[in-house]
C-alpha cells in the first residue's frame, strides 16, 4: 500500500503545478459498519498498533495533514509521525470561528505550529491570542454553510508549498470534501468490529445533479494485523448534460 501511495505522490508536484492545488489523500479508520467513532465529540481508537504505524508512514509521505476543528476538540490529536522515521507534515486545522483551545496538544509543538484556516479576520479577539502561540492564521471566504471554502483553501495551501495533503477527517470534513469532489485518492482502515456510532457519511452525497457517486478505481486491499486497509484513486461522476438530466433520472427510476 505504501508503495502505491508513494507512486501517486510522485505525481504530486506536477499535479499541483497543473491543477493549482495539492493532491489530496483522504484517510481515516472505520468500523465494519462505517462508524468513525462512538458518537460525535468522543474519540474511539479503531486502528490497531500496526495500522496506526501505517498511518504515521502515510502522514510522513505528505506535505500537509488536515483535520476539522471537531476532531481537534474530540481527540486533541498531535498529528505527528512519532511512530516512524520521516518528515513531519504541516498541520492544518479547518476552524472557521477560531474555536481551537489555547491548551490544545497541537500548540505544544513550538517548532511546527499549526496553520488555521478560518473565515474570521484579525478583528476577532482570538486571532491575536493564537498568533502569539505561533499559529499561522489564513483567512478565506465562507462557503454556503459559513465554513471555510475548499475551493479557496486548497490553492492557497499549494501556493504555500503544500503539494500533497492528507485529510484525516472527521465526519463533516469527509462529507464536505467528497461533496466538493476534491479528494483524489483514499486509504481507509477497516477495523473488524461493529460500533453503530458516528457514520462516516451522515447524509447522502449529492454531487452535481446527484446522479452518481464517487467510486474507487482499481480498488486494492491488504490485511494488516487484524485490520483491512483499502485504497485506490477516486473517480467522480461526470456532470450530465443539463438537457438530459430529467431523462436520466426517469431511466434510473424505471430500472
Ligand atoms: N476514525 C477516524 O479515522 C477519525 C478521524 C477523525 C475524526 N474522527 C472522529 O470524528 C469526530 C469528529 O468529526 P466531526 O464531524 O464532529 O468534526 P470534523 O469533521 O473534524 O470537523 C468539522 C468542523 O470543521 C469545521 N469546518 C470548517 N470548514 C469546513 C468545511 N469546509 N467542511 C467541513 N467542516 C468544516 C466546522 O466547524 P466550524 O464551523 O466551527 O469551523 C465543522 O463543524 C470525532 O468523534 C472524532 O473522534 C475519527
Amino acid at each position: 500500500m505504501l508503495s502505491a501511495v508513494k507512486g501517486w505522490l510522485d505525481e504530486a508536484e506536477a499535479f499541483a503545478a497543473r491543477r493549482g492545488r495539492p493532491l489530496v489523500t483522504l484517510s481515516y479508520a472505520q468500523s465494519m459498519d462505517g462508524s468513525l467513532s462512538l458518537q460525535r465529540g468522543q474519540p474511539l481508537r479503531l486502528s490497531s498498533p500496526s495500522t496506526m504505524r501505517l498511518t504515521h508512514h502515510l502522514r510522513a509521505l505528505h506535505d500537509g495533514i488536515l483535520v476539522g476543528i471537531g476532531t481537534v476538540l474530540a481527540d486533541n490529536p498531535r498529528l505527528t509521525v512519532r511512530l516512524v522515521r520521516g518528515a513531519q507534515p504541516q498541520a492544518v486545522i479547518l476552524d472557521s470561528h477560531l474555536r481551537l483551545p489555547l491548551g490544545a496538544a497541537l500548540l505544544n509543538q513550538p517548532d511546527r505550529p499549526p496553520w488555521i484556516a478560518t473565515v474570521e479576520s484579525s478583528q476577532n479577539p482570538r486571532w491575536q491570542a493564537l498568533a502569539e502561540r505561533g499559529v499561522v492564521l489564513l483567512s478565506f471566504a465562507a462557503d454556503s454553510l459559513g465554513r471555510v471554502c475548499w475551493q479557496e483553501l486548497l490553492p492557497a495551501l499549494s501556493e504555500r508549498g503544500i503539494r500533497s495533503l492528507m485529510v484525516e477527517g472527521g465526519a463533516q470534513v469527509i462529507q464536505s470534501l467528497l461533496t466538493a469532489a476534491l479528494a483524489d485518492q483514499v486509504v481507509i482502515t477497516i477495523a473488524p468490529l461493529f460500533v453503530g456510532g458516528l457514520a462516516v457519511l451522515e447524509q447522502p452525497l449529492i454531487l452535481g445533479q446527484g446522479l452518481g457517486f464517487p467510486a474507487i478505481e482499481r480498488v486494492a486491499c491488504q490485511r494488516v494485523g487484524e485490520d483491512l486497509v483499502v485504497w485506490g484513486k477516486l473517480r467522480y461522476p461526470d456532470p450530465p448534460p443539463a438537457q438530459n438530466v430529467t431523462a436520466h433520472a426517469e431511466d434510473s427510476v424505471a430500472s
